[in-house]
Order: C-alpha cells, then sequence, then structure tokens
C-alpha cells in the first residue's frame, strides 16, 4: 500500500443479513471501535450491502456516529425509468448512499453483465457522486491459459471507455481473479501486487486498487504490504466485525514494502 493512502476496506456482504443482523453488526462496530477509534481514522471502512438494508445500515451507522460509508452491490445505469426490480443510481445518491460495487464476477457470471454495461454503470455513478468499485479479475481456465493480463487489461480498458482521465481518481477498481472468490484460496501476495500494479500502468493514475478473494485476518497483511494493493473486498470475512476489523488492523499496521 502506497505509504500515504490510507486502505479501503470495504465489506461486501453479498446476500446475507436480515435489518436485523445488519444492525448487530453496526452496534458491534460501535462497540469495537470505541476500543479502537484509530481504526476509522487511519482506514475507510465501507459497509456494501443488499439494496434494502442501505437506509437502515446508514442510519445505524448515524445512531452510533460512526464514521464508515455505505455502498450498494449493484446498480442500474439508467437515472429512472421502466427497469422493474432494477436500483437507480439517482436514488443511491438521494439515500446519501458513498459507493457502488460493480462488475462483481457474480453478477458477470449470473445476471450477464457486459463490459459495456460496467462502463455505463460506472459512468452513472461517477455523474451521482458514487464512487464506483470496478471489479476484473480472470477465470481459473483464463489463468492456466495464460490469459490473465490480457483479460484484466481488457475489462479495465473497457471499463474507463469514455471517461477522462482527470476522472481516474474518483473511482476504484478490486483485482478479484474469480478462482480465489470464496474458495479459500488466496493469490499469493507478488502475484496480486504484480497484476493490481497492471491495473495502476493502465489508469496511469492514482486510482485505488483493492485485493478480493478469500481475504482473511490471516493473510490480509501480507497483501496490503505490498507496493500496490490499497485494501480489500473483502465477502465471508467481512460477516463478523472481529475478522473485518481484523483485517482493518492490517491494513494500518502494515508499512509499504517498496
Ligand atoms: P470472498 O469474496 O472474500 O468471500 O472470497 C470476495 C468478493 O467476492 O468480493
Amino acid at each position: 500500500m502506497p505509504a500515504n493512502n490510507k486502505p479501503l476496506i470495504a465489506a461486501n456482504w453479498k446476500m446475507y443479513k436480515t435489518s436485523g443482523e445488519a444492525r448487530g453488526f453496526v452496534s458491534e462496530l460501535a462497540k469495537q471501535l470505541q476500543q479502537a477509534p484509530e481504526l476509522a481514522q487511519q482506514a475507510d471502512l465501507l459497509l456494501c450491502a443488499q439494496s434494502p438494508l442501505l437506509p437502515i445500515v446508514k442510519e445505524a451507522l448515524k445512531q452510533h456516529g460512526l464514521p464508515v460509508q455505505v455502498g450498494a452491490q449493484t446498480m442500474e445505469s439508467h437515472e429512472e425509468g421502466a427497469y422493474t426490480g432494477e436500483v437507480s443510481p439517482k436514488l443511491l445518491a438521494d439515500l446519501g448512499i458513498d459507493a457502488v460495487i460493480l462488475g462483481h464476477s457474480e453478477r458477470r457470471q449470473y445476471y450477464a453483465e457486459t463490459d459495456q454495461g460496467v462502463n455505463a454503470k460506472t459512468k452513472a455513478a461517477l455523474q451521482h457522486g458514487l464512487l464506483p468499485i470496478v471489479c476484473v479479475g480472470e477465470s481459473l481456465e483464463q489463468r492456466e491459459a495464460g490469459e490473465t493480463d490480457a483479460h484484466v487489461r481488457s475489462q479495465v480498458q473497457a471499463a474507463l471507455e469514455g471517461i477522462s482521465q482527470a476522472d481516474y481518481v474518483k473511482l476504484v477498481f478490486a483485482y478479484e481473479p474469480i478462482w480465489a472468490i470464496g474458495t479459500g484460496k488466496t493469490c499469493e501476495a507478488p502475484e496480486a501486487n504484480r497484476v493490481c500494479q497492471l491495473i495502476k500502468d493502465i489508469t496511469g493514475a492514482e486510482t485505488r486498487v483493492l485485493y478480493g478473494g478469500s481475504m482473511k485476518p490471516g493473510n490480509a497483511g501480507e497483501l496490503m504490504a505490498t507496493a500496490t494493493i490499497d485494501g480489500g473486498l473483502i465477502g465471508g470475512a467481512s460477516l463478523n466485525v472481529d475478522d473485518y476489523l481484523a483485517i482493518a488492523r492490517t491494513g494500518i499496521n502494515e508499512p509499504a514494502n517498496v
């Protein structure tokens, strides 16, 4: 992680948690952050939840006075219209939501999300002042075929199509090798760092790049100690406060290697 940047510790709760469980998480978070306020000061904490939970989580964070941001996990690119079941970027902004995960591999795989769609959504997020967290990453087949770099490069370039370089600092990429998501297999830190550097070489800007894929308290330190990884997008290990904050702690404790 670059020495002057705060790590971004983004929880991706996926399709987990009821309203009661989400409120319980925030109460526990408040309790633990009271003991360790430096975690919220020295790291950017973000909770990405299912859309109906967003105002609930936001309200709970406000009640506890926690400086923690809230993000959606997907949205439409259109502002409004006849898109039954979709979530509007205008509504997210109206609700005071801070960020949105775009192009997660589960969205690409199960909901036919395309590079073009991710590009349109990234532009819409920027227009509405939401921080886009754009996910990219290769499948196991692509990695074994030696196609990792070409695939990641094409996903990053497609996401950035038509966006001015001045705006690259307003978005975040998450490198999430698909074979590492929810599998317990983590990409080795030097390799994750290499691919994250590839992304930074393409943007040529101070774009933050996160690593995601089975990040846990036991491996987060090594990953975030690399020169280019600016934080994590954390699925399974973000569902409980102990692991989530343990990861944040490793993020603030690891000085950059290079
Ligand atoms: P995981 O998920 O940490 O459970 O592997 C990461 C993600 O899908 O964002």
